[in-house]
């Protein structure tokens, strides 16, 4: 294998205790306890690895990471090796004397997540009764502070028939940056799909939404738009490739190429208490498994996509099929691919509305 590059950027999940409990979560179903979470040293210790290694940016992400009292410690961290800091939050659990000491400590961004644009149906997705408030408070913080914000929502069929006051409250709230995310089906999502798989024409008509919003807020507002991979006719290069561009250390230490490698049942991940980061980005098997094209079956193989996409998600694969070195089902060209479009056809037109919650236990 040719020399490999350094990643553009850490997720860092300092924990996975969070106020909210969203249904479609990117935690893994078995939810970290607390007692095991990193050591601040270590984490101080894995930051500067990732430095050195060649990441330019961190993403303090969870659960909620305000949670963790030593952020603080984390961002002086990361600063200090150089990184772009960036704030994952829910906006809940933290006030302006929390964020003027993260900021104090070098944090440069903050992307606060809505679960929609009211809090009727945000409050009933996120569980939170009271959190709406809060969320619009926390971007009125942010921006006091003078820190550029971005305002993620993740639509559903429950929500996305709000998409234009989504961006209205975006522009409202003085975000930089608003980030449409479609529903992505692992862990907590997928055992919520049936209450949340859009139908093809709701797709179609917020891909439309989208279109007509970036042309009247061109200049206001940047829109990022992911769309849902159910009814792509092409994958999404996932993570820009296994092992190219991102690498996620998960509370307890394990690094992971993705946020969702754990629901890939067999695979071993390294830990970072056991392990240096460069070692594991290097050298680990997990991270060598899907890496680059040598791994891929056909139709990948043979594929004029196959550098462009890397053969889509390995976390989906596995999801729908069992087997994580296949084609992404999202792919026309997979054998899988009717499947899958008939599981999204079948969902969005039986309706269903109830939540399993993301909880410690409940996974
Ligand atoms: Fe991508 Fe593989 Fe589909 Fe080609 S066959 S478009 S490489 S997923
Ligand atoms: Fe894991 Fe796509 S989410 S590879």
């Amino acid at each position: 294998m040719s020399a490999v590059e350094p990643p553009l950027a850490l997720l860092a999940e300092v924990t996975h205790r969070c106020p909210l409990q969203c249904p479609y979560c990117s935690n893994p179903l078995a939810l970290e306890r607390p007692a095991n979470e990193m050591a601040t040293a270590d984490w101080l210790r894995a930051i500067a690895e990732a430095a050195e290694l060649g990441c330019l940016q961190v993403h303090f992400s969870g659960g909620e990471p305000t949670a963790r009292r030593d952020l603080e410690q984390l961002v002086a961290g990361a600063t200090a090796a150089g990184l772009y800091t960036n704030l994952i939050t829910s906006g809940v659990g933290w006030d302006a004397r929390r964020l003027t000491a993260l900021i104090e400590a070098g944090l440069e961004h903050v992307q606060l997540s809505f679960q929609d644009s009211g809090a009727d149906i945000g409050e009933r997705i996120g569980g939170y009764q009271g959190a709406h408030a809060k969320k619009l408070a926390a971007a009125k913080t942010v921006r006091e502070a003078g820190l550029p914000l971005t305002a993620n929502f993740v639509v559903h069929r429950q929500n996305l028939h709000h998409l234009p006051e989504m961006l209205d409250m975006a522009v409202t709230l003085g975000a930089h940056r608003a980030e449409i995310a479609n529903v992505q089906y692992y862990g907590w999502a997928l055992k919520n799909r049936a209450a949340l798989m859009p139908s093809r024409a709701q797709l179609d008509e917020m891909t439309a939404a989208v279109a007509e919003a970036r042309k009247r807020l061109e200049g206001i507002l940047v829109i990022d738009y992911v769309v849902p991979d159910y009814y792509a006719r092409r994958p999404k290069s996932c993570m820009g490739g296994w092992g190219r561009r991102f690498l996620n250390i998960s509370p307890s230490g394990r690094v992971l190429p993705c946020h969702a490698a754990e629901s890939i049942e067999g695979m071993a991940f390294d830990n970072v208490r056991q392990r240096s980061l460069v070692d594991i980005w290097r050298g680990s098997e997990a991270f060598n498994r899907f890496r680059g094209t040598a791994w891929m079956p056909e139709p990948c193989r043979s594929c004029d996509r196959k550098e462009i996409d890397w053969g889509g998600c390995r976390c989906q694969a596995f999801a729908i099929t069992g087997d994580a070195a296949r084609t992404d089902p999202a792919c026309g060209l997979s054998d899988d691919h009717a499947r899958l479009v008939d599981v999204a056809v079948t969902e969005a037109d039986a309706g269903a509305d109830g939540f399993i919650y993301r909880r410690y236990g409940a996974g």
